[in-house]
């Protein structure tokens, strides 16, 4: 009895000290099967998940989450049919254009990581404007990942650290993890402690290998246009009842020294 107690002081204990992640990632799948489900066009799907992301962003405010990463478009859905590829592309330039101010106003930040030099002009200059208004913003960190890769992030990084040591800039046998942190996109961003991906599939499709090293991966089974508060309370209970180690010991076991 007296055991138990202790085991669930100490699990109340855990659960208080957990404030909610500082960042989020969020791998938005499921528009197209959504729009399937209702016998409607692809692009309504993909139309929805913008308001999806709409209220994301409001409650990861609300939370009190710090920066919330949004794979919006992977380096690899360049492979879809060129009218999805050009709905979307047109999805994110209107998400900019509609959105940006409020998201000023509300005292977000953007953040855009992903490559720009094969994105169209009007797209780098709007990605460029949403960067250069919010940058002083302190509230919200939104991240966005468009025309992102984790691998192709991870070569770049490696390539301009080797020019770097070719040049004589760094030495090559200084490269270690904090080097190479420093070199991808989001070198002044926290890793996730969250990755939630929605649509039921579950794998990380490219999505921040290297950051994502500790994360807790929760997967929901709800597509992403359907993406709501209580799904969102769902995810952040999940990851309140995980016991993250990064390859220590629980605290159970360190209490207990067993
Ligand atoms: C996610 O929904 C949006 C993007 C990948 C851009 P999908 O378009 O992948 O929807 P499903 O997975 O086909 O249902
Ligand atoms: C991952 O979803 C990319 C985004 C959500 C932007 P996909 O639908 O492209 O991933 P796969 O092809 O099912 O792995
Ligand atoms: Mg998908």
């Amino acid at each position: 009895m007296h055991k138990q107690l202790e085991q669930e002081a100490a699990a109340r204990e855990r659960s208080a000290a957990t404030a909610p992640p500082r960042h989020v990632g969020i791998i938005m799948d499921g528009n197209g099967r959504w729009a399937a489900a209702r016998g409607l066009p692809r692009f309504e799907g993909h139309r929805r998940g913008v308001e999806a992301v709409r209220r994301a962003v409001r409650e990861a405010k609300d939370i009190g989450i710090r920066y919330l990463t949004l794979y919006s478009f992977s380096a690899e859905n360049w492979s879809r049919p060129v009218q999805e590829v050009s709905d979307l592309m047109g999805l994110l330039k209107r998400f900019i254009r509609n959105d940006l101010a409020d998201l000023h106003r509300q005292g977000v930040r953007v953040r855009i990581i992903g490559r720009r030099d094969n994105l169209a002009s009007d797209i780098r200059a709007l990605l460029a404007e949403a960067e250069d208004l919010t940058r002083a913003n302190t509230g919200l960190t939104l991240v966005i990942a468009f025309n992102y890769g984790s691998r192709q992030e991870i070569a770049d990084a490696a390539r301009r650290l080797a020019l770097k040591a070719v040049a004589g800039e760094i030495d090559a046998a200084s490269i270690d993890v904090a080097a190479m942190s420093r070199e991808l996109e989001t070198a002044d961003i926290p890793d996730p402690d969250l990755v939630i991906r929605t649509s039921g599939e579950q794998r990380l499709s490219n999505f921040l290998m290297w950051q994502a090293a500790y994360s807790e991966l929760v997967f929901l089974p709800l597509l992403w246009p359907d993406f709501d508060r209580s799904a969102f309370d769902s995810a952040l209970a999940e990851y309140a009842s995980r016991e993250r180690r990064f390859g220590g010991l629980g605290t159970a076991s360190a209490r207990t020294g067993s």
